[in-house]
């Protein structure tokens, strides 16, 4: 079963919206449909460049895909500062992270709430993708498999089969994001390997054999190709490198630049 591969920019906080508008230019004028052939292409900006983005892709045909970091478990109602998924597919977005590590950190959000904010996205037709990823010290005492796999249990426990094969999954071990540190290509696809072995029990092989099973941490257009030609990764989830239009390029053309 081939699986194309999702190469995803998490730009997080940064990138205002004209800044927004001049890198996705730089994205489209870089990137050839040969490579749109080869890869899935998606940018996660803030929500106050969406609108831009959004305009600049349709206005233009791109085929760049965008999508947001994080939104609202609920549809609507008095929910101060949240974003609904109905708003953002009314918008086209496609794709929409729940559970990066940044927010169940700093924003204190728990796996019952990641499951939530995974259900409100498929209910809109929105693709998940489902974060998850042990910190340091589980994985130096031995326990990163354990952790993540119960971090996706829990994460997904109210999902159907039918809703599983509509998510994409994001392993990202959290002492790799934003620390220059990242997985060996080995301790990236033996996670990949134990997620998708956890999806065949939960699902079937069939499903577990046709979803996207991304890595993230620390990923740079050196380290991309390495990474990616491990079996069981489907994907890429880059913060920081996204960031520089050149660099993103670079990782959505690591099939040319070599192991
Ligand atoms: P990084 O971030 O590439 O800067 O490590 C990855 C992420 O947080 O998704």
């Amino acid at each position: 079963m081939t699986r194309k591969p999702l190469i995803a920019g998490n730009w997080k906080m940064n990138l205002n919206h004209l800044e927004a508008i001049a890198h996705v230019q730089r994205l489209a004028f870089s990137l050839k449909e040969e490579d749109f052939e080869e890869v899935d292409v998606l940018v996660l900006p803030p929500f106050t460049d969406m609108r831009s983005v959004q305009t600049l892709i349709d206005a233009d045909r791109l085929r760049i895909a965008f999508g947001a970091q994080d939104l609202s478990d609920k549809d609507n109602g008095a929910y101060t500062g949240q974003i609904s998924g109905v708003f953002l597919s009314k918008l086209g977005c496609k794709y929409a992270l729940t559970g990066h590590s940044e927010r169940r950190g700093i924003n204190a959000e728990s796996s019952e709430l990641v499951m939530q904010k995974t259900k409100a996205a498929l209910r809109n037709n929105i693709t998940p993708i489902v974060c998850v990823g042990e910190p340091s010290d589980i994985r130096k005492n031995g326990n990163h498999v354990t952790y993540t796999l119960d971090q996706l249990e829990q994460s997904l426990s109210d999902l159907t089969k039918e809703m599983i094969k509509d998510i994409a999954i994001a392993y990202e071990p959290v002492w790799a994001i934003g620390t220059g540190e990242i997985a060996t290509p080995q301790d990236a696809e033996q996670m990949a390997l134990e997620i998708r072995n956890w999806l065949v029990d939960r699902t079937s092989l069939t499903i577990a054999q046709g979803m996207r099973i991304l890595y993230g941490g620390s990923v740079k257009s050196s380290t991309a190709a390495g990474i990616m030609a491990m079996p069981n990764i489907d994907g890429l989830l880059v913060g920081g490198a996204s960031i520089d239009p050149d660099e993103f390029v670079g990782i959505c053309r690591y099939r040319l630049a070599g192991v």
